[in-house]
């Protein structure tokens, strides 16, 4: 059997595979069902002190779409062939009652030898970087705080904060990181064309990996209502988002260096898509909508996949980071082929 683990920074994983942040761990159910289906880590839904963004929870709506806009059942398997497009809200509890939760979460993945990460989306900074030092009290081991949620410019105003510029990224997490001294995952947007300059900037003030990158605002017409798809913009994201997250983690690995563990959100369904990621140049990988709409066994099997593609090549799973993106050239070392192009006209 060839090795699992992996290395974010200081934090050893016992393989890659991250439950990103989402509605189905809201509970503590949700958080144990992921952790005993083996995931390396689990974040939990994130908080800040925005009653707007609580209540917003309340008027969440979800569909999953098929390549011709048209809904599938919720449960609908296999995730590859489905995209998600949603609103969504933060954690309904108040901070102390999510406080406690994450704690207890915690404790229990350290039991499977795994992580329940806090997460934090900001409303207004001063007070993340308080919410911050409390989650390092309680003895939490991990904190990603997401400051790029794509829901930032929908949700009611100074609710949920998305940054845009290396500066603040920079700004905010020096604060943060001289705030706590546990682990410090940033999570960015992917509506940015300053990805590697903030993955950077990340870099510079502490953080101890970034996480690439959030999904994209969306608007679908309906053609037989001739109204918007669940009634506003939202949140947009399927498989076709993972070759432009390993874009941009490629773009990501010349800026920050080899070393700089990233970890990849927006795209994976499937223990090939860690795979995907990993050799885009990801050190660990966060799969979200797949598990929310297809269940738990989605870590199952993605495991299992990942583990049979790991004997197969007889490779472990860290020597897969950045083996395809340090293999890309550019469009200038390509070949010249006269004429190739007819080949591909109509016939
Ligand atoms: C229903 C839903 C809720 C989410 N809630 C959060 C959240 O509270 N905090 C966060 O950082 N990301 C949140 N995300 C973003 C995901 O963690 C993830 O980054 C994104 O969905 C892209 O990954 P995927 O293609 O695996 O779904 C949410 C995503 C979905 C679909």
């Amino acid at each position: 059997m060839k090795k699992l683990n992996v290395k974010i920074g200081k934090t050893r994983l016992k393989n890659p595979l991250i439950c990103g942040s989402g509605e189905h761990f809201i509970e503590l159910d949700g958080i144990e069902r992921a952790l005993r289906a083996g995931a390396g880590a689990v974040v939990i839904k994130s908080t800040n002190e925005s009653d707007a963004a609580k209540t917003q929870l309340e008027k969440t709506d979800y569909a999953l779409l098929n390549s011709n806009f048209e809904k599938l059942p919720w449960d609908f398997n296999p995730p590859r062939d489905a995209s998600l497009f949603n609103r969504s809200g933060l954690h309904p509890k108040s901070f102390d009652e999510w406080l406690d939760l994450a704690v207890t979460a915690d404790r229990m993945a350290a039991e499977f030898d795994a992580y329940s990460i806090a997460s934090l989306i900001p409303a207004s900074v001063d007070q993340t970087i308080e919410y911050a030092k409390k989650v390092e009290q309680a003895g939490i081991r991990i904190l990603e705080v997401n400051v790029g949620a794509p829901h930032g410019e929908e949700a009611a105003k100074g609710a949920i904060l998305l940054e845009r510029q290396a500066a603040h990224i920079e700004e905010i997490t020096k604060a943060l990181r001289k705030a706590v001294s546990i682990p410090l995952w940033i999570k960015l947007t992917g509506q940015s064309q300053e990805i590697p300059a903030m993955v950077l900037a990340a870099k510079d003030a502490g953080a101890d990996t970034v996480t690439l990158m959030g999904r994209y605002m969306a608007f679908i017409p309906d053609i037989n209502t001739q109204a918007p798809m669940l009634g506003t913009h939202a949140a947009y994201g399927g498989p076709w988002a993972l070759p432009l997250t390993c874009h941009w983690l490629v773009k990501s690995r010349e800026k920050a260096g080899k070393k700089y563990p990233i970890l990849a959100t927006n795209g994976a369904r499937s223990g090939h898509d860690i795979v995907r990621f990993m050799l885009a140049g990801a050190s660990g990988v966060q799969m979200t909508s797949a598990i929310f709409s297809g269940g738990y066994g989605v870590i199952t099997d993605a495991m299992r996949e990942l583990q049979d593609y790991l004997n197969e090549k007889n490779m472990d799973a860290t020597d897969l980071i950045g083996l395809a993106a340090d293999r890309v050239k550019t469009y200038a070392d390509q070949d010249r082929k006269e004429d190739y192009w007819r080949q591909f006209t109509p016939k």
